[in-house]
């Protein structure tokens, strides 16, 4: 197993071959501008990974990472949509480039071709990888919806949340890592053992989503900084802040959350300064490490070489101090 900067660049070399000039260049130009806006790539890498993990060689992995990869950004460009995003990995979101009908069709494009990378597997594998897929790409819709019904309730549970994220998020970090677990052809008990690991990873990645999207510098954070405070989205900061806050400061939040003002920089201020005094940011810095360590209990059950389980622990830990 190699380091990460290794399977990035190979991600992002495969991606070159891939996102290549088509007519008509209004669809295909925004799709290859979103790819190669760069990104973490943390999905496909945690795809090459995981088939190095259980003892193939990455390579046989490309076009399923890459498949993660482009089904993630498509993801992305509806995702800005629906969130109103005016900025993506710094750059302007395809929406706002374009309009919002070029970037519903070119979503809609991108989502086909994720599927169309399977046809490069046997038939046996191709099944096991659309199937995932399938599942995986319905429930990141429930979630989505899930995210956007929240917005007019001010009710959400940190149970719904948690359900929430899952399906919008967490699932799609667990399906990338299965997915090089079938291409390496590991038993199905390390398949869904690998794919717990995964979901739990990416639960804690939403939750320092959420985190970033009010704490985040807007110089390195690449999104526009309150974003989700704009969207009165229902995250682990404010549920847990309406849950510690004093009285006063609970209904000022909570009829914050009923607004959208114009000129949302008071709002923004109120509510993160509310975030940090009733401790709701120590709590989510918190629940972070609390998954990531789930996520590390779920690596140790898995019949993974010790060494390999290191690496994919300190990719763990990376994350969770990540400021992008
Ligand atoms: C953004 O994902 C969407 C979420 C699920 C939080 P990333 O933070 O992985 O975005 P990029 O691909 O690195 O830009
Ligand atoms: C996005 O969640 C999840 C999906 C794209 C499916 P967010 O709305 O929090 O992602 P960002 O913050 O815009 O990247
Ligand atoms: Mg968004
Ligand atoms: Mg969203
Ligand atoms: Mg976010």
């Amino acid at each position: 197993m190699q380091n990460i900067k290794f399977y990035q660049d190979a991600v992002t070399k495969y991606l070159e071959g891939f996102a290549t000039q088509r007519e008509p260049v209004s669809l295909y130009n925004p799709i290859n501008y979103i790819l190669q806006l760069g990104g973490k790539r943390l999905r496909p890498v945690l795809t090459l990974m995981t088939a190095e993990a259980f003892n193939s060689d990455y390579t046989n992995a490309l076009d399923a990472a890459l498949s993660i990869e482009v089904f993630h950004n498509f993801s992305l460009i509806h995702d800005d949509i629906m969130d109103d995003a005016p900025l993506r990995r710094g750059q302007e979101t395809v929406h706002e480039k374009w309009d919002i009908n070029t970037g519903i069709l070119s979503g809609d494009a991108m989502l086909i071709m994720a599927y169309q990378l399977f046809e490069n597997y046997e038939p046996s594998v191709f099944q096991a990888l659309a199937k995932l897929f399938s599942k995986t790409a319905l429930e990141v819709c429930e979630g989505q919806q899930y995210d956007v019904d929240f917005e007019i309730r001010d009710d959400v549970t940190i149970q719904e949340y948690l359900k929430m994220i899952e399906y919008k998020t967490a699932v799609l970090v667990g399906a990338a890592m299965k997915m090089g677990a079938i291409v390496a052809k590991a038993s199905e008990a390390d398949q869904n053992g690998i794919y717990e690991f995964g979901k739990n990873l990416g639960i804690a990645f939403q939750l320092q989503d959420d985190y970033l999207d009010a704490f985040g510098d807007p110089k390195s954070f690449g999104k526009q900084v309150g974003g989700d405070i704009i969207e009165n989205k229902k995250t682990y900061l404010y549920i847990k802040a309406v849950e510690f806050a004093s009285e006063d400061n609970t209904l000022e939040l909570q009829h914050l959350f009923s607004l959208t003002p114009p000129d949302p920089t008071d709002k923004i201020e109120t509510a993160k300064q509310i975030f940090k005094s009733s401790g709701a940011a120590d709590a989510t810095r918190k629940e972070i490490e609390n998954y990531t360590n789930k996520a590390f209990g779920v690596l140790e059950t898995l019949n993974i070489p010790a060494s390999k389980k290191e690496i994919l622990k300190a990719f763990g830990l990376s994350l969770m101090h990540r400021n992008v």
